[in-house]
Parts: C-alpha cells; structure tokens; sequence
C-alpha cells in the first residue's frame, strides 16, 4: 500500500440536511434486482447494505412508491406494510454499524410493462413508446405505448411519491431522494423529447420543469426538506429522454432550481460527466443546496477524480456505483490506497449472494 494522504477532505464529514456523514464517498443508488417478487426486501438486502455502512452515506437502490411505478420485476418496493418491515431491518442493521441511508424513491414511468406495473398499462407525460426492449418474465419484449397521465391522474402520482416518502422514513431511512434521472418518470417530464404535453406541465422550460417541482415540494412539505435530496441527469441521453439543446437544458434545470431553492433540500445530486463544467457549477449555485456529483457510466468514478473535485469544492460530496458494488469496504481502500475488487457485470442485476454480498474486504495490518 501506498503512502496517502488519510486526512484528505475526502475523508472528513459533511452534513447534508438532516444527515451526518462521517465521510464524503457516498455510495450511489444502484438497482439490484434481489427483492422478493412483491418488492418486498430479502435477508440478503439486510446483508449487502450493513457491509456498506462505512460510506458516508448510502443511497438505496430505486424503490417503487406504488407497484405502477415498478421498473423491474424483484426491484423493492416501499408501498406496503411488509415493506416497511423489511427495509427497517436494513436500516438499522445500517445503523448499528454506524452507517446512514436514504431511499431513493423511484417511479419508472414508460420504462416498464403491463406485467410490472399489474394495472393493465404504463403510464408516461405523453403517449410515446419506450425505444428499447423491456425486461419480463419472459424475456425482452417491445415496450406498449403508455397512457398519457391525466391532469388528476397527476395529482395522485405526486401522493404517491408522499406516502412512499413517508413510508420510507417510517422504515427508519436518513432521507429519501427523489429519482429524477435515467430516463425515468420525472425525467420524462423534463426532457422535450419524452414531453410533448401542451398543457401546464410541458410546452416550454418552465413547464417541463413544474411537475418535477410539485413532486419534489410535496414531498419535502410532508417529510421536510431537510430530509429530502433531488437526483438528476441533466444530458444524460439516455432510454429517449434526449436532451441535446444546451440553452434547452440550462432553462430547464434552473427552473427547477429556482422553485426549489426556498425550500432549503438536503441535497441535489447531479449525474454528468463534466461535474466541473459550467453547467453542474451554475445549476448547484441555482439549486443553493448542498451538491453530490457522479460522473456518469463512462467512466468507473476513481479516487483520484473523487479526491480532485471535493478538494477544488466542485462538489460536497461525490457518489461511487460499481466500485462501491463491488469493495464494500472502498472507503478505507481508498483512504489506505489498497488494490480494489473489481465489479462483475454479469451478476448486477442477476444472481443471488453471488457478485452481491460475496466480495470480499480488504485484508491489512495496523
Ligand atoms: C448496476 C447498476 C444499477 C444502477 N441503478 C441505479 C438506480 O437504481 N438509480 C439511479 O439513479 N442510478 C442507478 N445507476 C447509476 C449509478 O448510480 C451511477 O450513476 C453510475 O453507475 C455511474 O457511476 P460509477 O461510474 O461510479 O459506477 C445504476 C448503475 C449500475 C451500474
């Protein structure tokens, strides 16, 4: 091992909201798919993320507030009693090892099926068909076109998201965050390829912006603000939510910021591959709240880039995903500049203990 520097600012605690992190190296939501076929949460969940505790903060996989907001099937949901239940073992299993833990709260939107979501259909801003494959039980399927929610239909999406925050933090989490990257629902209302509604939620920036905006204020008027960070990908491009028009992106997102700042959020989260550029440091002086960065799926997120942008303040605090997947312990492998284990795509999102809670520690001496 190397000699490093263990005192780097990388390595000392921050406060987002409500929440104490003992260290800046949050680990990022990452889906899974090891639930029990009702969404409910497995002994082995319990496992994976007490082995996790060390991360400043750990943010849960995308959990659904209501089954129609259902992605995947054996992705966990936080809609029920048995739920709550379940996902109280897990925090306090985090807990107990000193660790924290939010929920990310997830609806899919158009990315999902009739058969996920159990209510005959799936639901999106406008009547436009997914561009890639669905997984089922039977394989990959075309996804349908979805229903085009309804002015009142709305209403019930945003008391959705509310219960599952409030469930969330009635199974003891640290926080919720609400998902609104990666193509999914709220997403889908921001970018202008998936939001081609005319009416108060689309047609223009400001617009696009406003349901993400409701959702967000409703939430953190239920559960607080302190309580309630925000993720985003503003040019991800990714599953249809194409966002290619710089002047486009930057009214959309500060929009956004703009009805949120008063609220004072725990954090926002920003997904982009230049967390340095002008357009992460201009949305994070919008959103006035503290700020996680990822970088994005080009790149696996190395200490060297983490270390770099927490000492230039670029951001708070930055979120690890497949190397946090993969070195439960990361957090002391990167302060003592240990080997790393490397993240097996083939088990991400398949497979039981295998590539789950099977990687193993560090071994070192004092
Ligand atoms: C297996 C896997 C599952 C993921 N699941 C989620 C998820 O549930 N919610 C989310 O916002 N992002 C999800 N992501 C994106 C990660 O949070 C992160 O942005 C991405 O992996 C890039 O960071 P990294 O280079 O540190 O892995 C997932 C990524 C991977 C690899």
């Amino acid at each position: 091992m190397g000699t490093h520097d263990t005192d780097h600012p990388l390595y000392s605690s921050v406060t987002l909201g409500n929440v104490e992190l003992n260290n800046r190296i949050v680990m990022a939501p990452l889906t899974r798919i090891r639930a029990n076929t009702d969404g409910t949460p497995t002994e082995m969940m319990r496992e994976y993320y007490a082995q996790r505790a060390d991360f400043g903060m750990i943010i849960t996989e995308g959990t659904w507030p209501i089954r129609e907001g259902r992605t995947w099937g054996q992705q966990p949901g936080i809609e029920t009693a048995e739920h709550v239940t379940a996902w109280r073992g897990i925090t306090d299993a985090v807990h107990e090892r000193g660790g924290k833990i939010i929920m990310q709260i997830m609806h899919g939107g158009r990315i999902s099926h009739p058969e996920l979501t159990g209510t005959g259909r799936t639901v999106a801003p406008s009547a436009i068909a997914a561009p890639d494959p669905i997984r089922i039980s039977t394989g990959k399927v075309d996804p349908v076109i979805p229903h085009e929610l309804g002015l009142d239909e709305l209403a019930t999406v945003i008391d959705q998201f509310v219960a599952g925050a409030r469930n969330a933090m009635a199974a003891g989490m640290d926080g919720v965050q609400i998902h609104g990257a990666n193509g999914y629902l709220l997403h889908e209302f921001l970018a202008p390829t998936t939001n081609l509604r005319g009416d108060a939620y689309g047609a223009s920036p400001e617009k696009r912006a406003s349901f993400v905006a409701e959702v967000v204020t409703a939430v953190a008027r239920e559960i607080g603000a302190g309580n309630t960070g925000l993720r985003l990908s503003p040019q991800h491009n990714i599953q249809g939510a194409i966002e290619t028009d710089d002047a486009d992106v930057l009214a959309t997102y500060t929009a956004l910021a703009r009805s949120l700042k008063h609220l004072g959020l725990a954090h926002v989260e920003l997904v982009h591959h230049e967390p340095e550029g002008e357009l992460i440091q201009t949305l994070r002086r919008e959103f006035g709240a503290p700020l996680i960065v990822n970088t994005g799926f080009s790149r696996f997120t190395q200490r060297e880039v983490a270390e770099e942008l927490v000492d230039k303040q670029a951001a708070d605090a930055v979120s690890v995903g497949r190397l946090a997947l993969a070195n439960p312990d990361l957090v002391r492998r990167w302060q003592l500049d240990g080997p790393l284990n490397e993240p097996n795509p083939e088990t991400f999102y398949v497979g039981g203990e295998k590539g789950y809670t099977d990687y193993p520690v560090m071994e070192y001496s004092l």
